[in-house]
């Protein structure tokens, strides 16, 4: 078994567009990664596995490399496959689920290179419970515990990357009460973090919705690494703490480091106001899950009532997208209404906005720059941020 001093190529999976932000987010923590398109990659050892997966608030999941190989036969990719260390990361009599994808390659029939693969792993660790599950691309996330592996065939090329993570690490565990259109608590972390907010300026979400924007910005303001995001400041699940090679000693450890950074309140303020009662009501309560439920003012109010404190600080909103025909022209005066009361209520505070298209970005009526490019709920949109002006 590998020391856990043992350095291994490690890899943050990011939604794309986000490299960037989970890239400084791990230089943040002393980690040197390279960001390359879909995350970060760097070489580490336990211990930066541990942080990456208890404190990256942008990153979807994190792997680690288990194999590397080229294989045009399957008795080619069975030799190497029973090569791989499979025991370091499957417990005896445990679980596993693989996630395969080929492209441009001679082995192309993805469930007979996963049933290949699950051979190897029986041949090393025995008998599978279930005798494993082949997921398909985006399923299977709710597999229970099995411990998932991804296997990918790129003109021959395979690689195998064994998931740290379990479910994944936008689950911080506090989001149970849903409003509509909800945000992924990775992509309210990379809106802050990409407008440039650090959490020492005043933060205002004026269509917080259940209050993803709010929440994320009160765990920043307090330095609460998102995994610790609840009132007991206990770690959510994840997938490596069932690894046969797994340091308790370290984890515990990681995570005592973690607990000792956290501010007792946030110094600055953060508001969150929605006009929809229901939104406030879930917001409240995810905020109370979340552990942060006196660093978050909620109230229900529609934006042109906003009430901001003394700043400047920041506007960051996900504003409704209507994808739908006919809700566009409701949309144009809602946005130009949102700039309109900016301009009067917070001049010289910075907006960003997660906008849909350049058509209603602009009914608002200021300079927006793009700060990021990124996908929502598989919609193509920009993060964009700049300067309210004064006046209506
Ligand atoms: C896309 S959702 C925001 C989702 C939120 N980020 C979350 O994670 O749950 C847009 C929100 O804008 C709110 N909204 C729409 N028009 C509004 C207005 N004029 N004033 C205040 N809120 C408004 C809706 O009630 C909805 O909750």
């Amino acid at each position: 078994m590998p020391s856990q001093d043992d350095r291994q190529p490690l890899f943050a999976v990011t939604a794309p567009g986000l490299e960037p932000l989970a890239q400084a987010e791990l230089r943040a923590m002393g980690i040197h990664g390279a960001a390359q398109a879909g995350g970060v990659a760097w070489t580490g050892g336990a211990d930066d596995l541990y942080a990456a997966n208890l404190r990256l608030r942008t990153a979807s999941r994190v792997t680690v490399l288990a194999a590397e190989f080229r294989a045009r036969t399957f008795f080619e990719l069975e030799r190497h496959a029973r090569r791989v260390p499979w025991e370091r990361w499957v417990p005896r009599g445990g679980a596993v689920r693989l996630r395969v994808t080929s492209r441009k390659s001679k082995l192309y029939h993805e469930g007979a290179i996963a049933q290949r693969v699950l051979e190897a792993v029986e041949h090393r660790v025995g008998p599978l419970a279930g005798g494993g599950v082949v997921a398909d691309e985006e399923g299977g996330e709710d597999a229970g515990d099995a411990q998932m592996f991804i296997v990918r065939f790129v003109r021959d090329a395979c690689t195998i990357r064994a998931d740290a993570s379990g479910a994944l690490l936008h689950l911080r565990g506090y989001r149970q009460a849903l409003a509509r259109a909800p945000l992924r608590e990775t992509l309210g972390a990379a809106m802050l973090l990409g407008s440039g907010w650090d959490g020492t300026a005043p933060l205002v979400d004026p269509m917080c919705g259940s209050g993803t924007i709010p929440i994320e910005a009160a765990l920043i303001a307090r330095g609460i690494a998102p995994g610790l995001a609840n009132p007991e400041r206990a770690p959510r699940g994840y997938a490596f703490t069932a690894w046969p090679e797994f340091d308790a000693a370290r984890w515990s450890a990681a995570v005592d480091r973690a607990r000792e950074e956290i501010r007792p309140s946030a110094a600055v303020p953060v508001l969150g106001s929605d006009r929809d009662q229901g939104a406030i009501e879930a917001a409240a309560a995810n905020a109370a899950r979340a552990g942060v439920p006196d660093d978050v003012e909620f109230s229900v109010r529609p934006i042109s009532a906003i009430d901001p404190p003394p700043g400047p600080g920041w506007i960051v909103i996900n504003p409704p997208y209507g994808v739908r025909v006919g809700e566009r022209d409701p949309l144009r005066n809602l946005y130009a209404a949102v700039g309109r009361t900016l301009r009067d209520r917070c001049p010289g505070w910075t907006l960003a906005l997660l906008s849909p298209d350049h058509a209603l970005e602009r009914q608002v009526g200021m300079p927006l720059d793009e700060a990021l490019r990124t996908s929502n709920g598989g919609i193509p949109v920009r993060l964009v941020a700049g300067r309210v002006p004064q006046g209506r």
